[in-house]
């Protein structure tokens, strides 16, 4: 039964790698050993941000050719200009930045709500300067819904009123839903800022079936893979299935820190078979339990 199994899952195939794919980093208080499974092994991840303006210290031994970090400006600051030049001067090759996070959303969901001319007059500031070195700058981070649009419009007017043509190199994009959406909000962006990159920074099928869920990702991922214009993407499920504030099955770790299958996937790897639960352990990322259960039918088999 045990080999069975064993061949089963080595002859599943890899998923596609790709160097556009990213890490949203959210620390792991709890278990900081899960930090480093991003980047072991043979893991495809290229860059990360973590909503900072600094690297990570968990991928602090990491270069930026290794493992590049994309600075964040979350919300206006004026330390971030001299901030970004004090590490370049230090060694590290800042080459992207992006900027304000979920600035037409509100703190309860994680947004930074920024009035847009407030937005306007720190990017001149801070970020028109970086741009003027060749960094390439991130458009404000905004949410999914239509709100995001309406802002991002009245922030680039605050611009110009300002007197300046605030320029971003790349569109992020945030999205939490199906496959459909994602790629209809994927083309009015692209429509309404033509010709700019794509960077689809966090998105995720939330609270979903796992079926669904794996389906979304491995569309997403193939979509994402095959457009040009999208330059990158990171997911948003870089932790443990208990704690994931986007249901269970996004996840791309079990409630006992194994890969499941998106997150392996993601990874560049197999099918782990590694099932995400919501609370307390799934059945099949629990090797002991396996060997209980296999035991317990063989001692039944033994009785009958
Ligand atoms: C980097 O540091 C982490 C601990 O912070 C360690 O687990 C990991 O093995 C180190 N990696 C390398 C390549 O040195
Ligand atoms: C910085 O990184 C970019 C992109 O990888 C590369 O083209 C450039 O040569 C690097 N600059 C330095 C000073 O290492
Ligand atoms: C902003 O861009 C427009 C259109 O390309 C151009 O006509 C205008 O001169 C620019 N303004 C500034 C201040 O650079
Ligand atoms: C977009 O790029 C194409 C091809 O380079 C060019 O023909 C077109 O004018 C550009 N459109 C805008 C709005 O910049
Ligand atoms: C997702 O992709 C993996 C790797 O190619 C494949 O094994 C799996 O069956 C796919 N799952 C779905 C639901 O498409
Ligand atoms: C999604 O799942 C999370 C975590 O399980 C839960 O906190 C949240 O209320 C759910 N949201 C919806 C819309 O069901």
């Amino acid at each position: 039964m045990l080999l069975a199994a064993a061949a089963l899952t080595s002859a599943q195939s890899t998923f596609e790698r790709s160097s556009k794919r990213g890490l949203v980093f959210v620390p792991s208080e709890t278990h900081p050993s899960d930090n480093q499974i991003w980047v072991e092994g043979t893991s495809d991840l290229t860059w990360y941000y973590n909503y900072g303006v600094s690297p990570s210290p968990a991928y602090s031994n990491r270069t930026q050719s290794d493992f590049e970090f994309v600075p964040m400006l979350w919300s206006p600051s004026n330390d971030f200009l001299s901030s970004i030049k004090t590490m370049i001067s230090g060694g590290r090759n800042i080459t992207h930045i992006m900027t304000y996070n979920e600035p037409d959303g509100t703190s309860s969901t994680g947004g930074s709500d920024v009035d847009p001319s407030v937005a306007a007059t720190n990017w001149i500031s801070q970020v028109e300067p970086l741009r003027k070195l060749g960094i390439k700058t991130g458009a404000p981070a905004v949410t999914g819904s239509p709100s995001g649009f309406t802002w991002l419009s009245q922030f680039f007017d605050a611009c110009h009123s300002q007197g300046t043509n605030c320029t971003a190199d790349f569109f992020p994009i945030h999205w939490y839903g199906n496959f459909e959406g994602l790629a209809s909000h994927i083309g009015q962006v692209a429509g309404t800022y033509v010709n700019k990159s794509i960077w689809i920074t966090e998105y995720a099928l939330n609270n979903d079936t796992l079926a669904n869920t794996q389906s979304f990702f491995n569309t997403s991922a193939e979509y994402f893979d095959r457009i040009s214009y999208i330059n990158r993407y990171s997911y948003f499920g870089a932790f443990r299935s208990d704690v994931s504030n986007v249901g269970p099955n996004a996840a791309m770790l079990t409630s006992n820190g194994l890969l499941t299958d998106i997150g392996s996937w993601y990874l560049g790897g197999a099918a782990t078979n590694n099932i995400p639960s919501a609370t307390g352990l799934g059945l099949r990322d629990v090797p002991g339990m396996i060997a209980v259960l296999v035991a317990s039918v063989a001692g039944l088999s033994l009785l009958l």
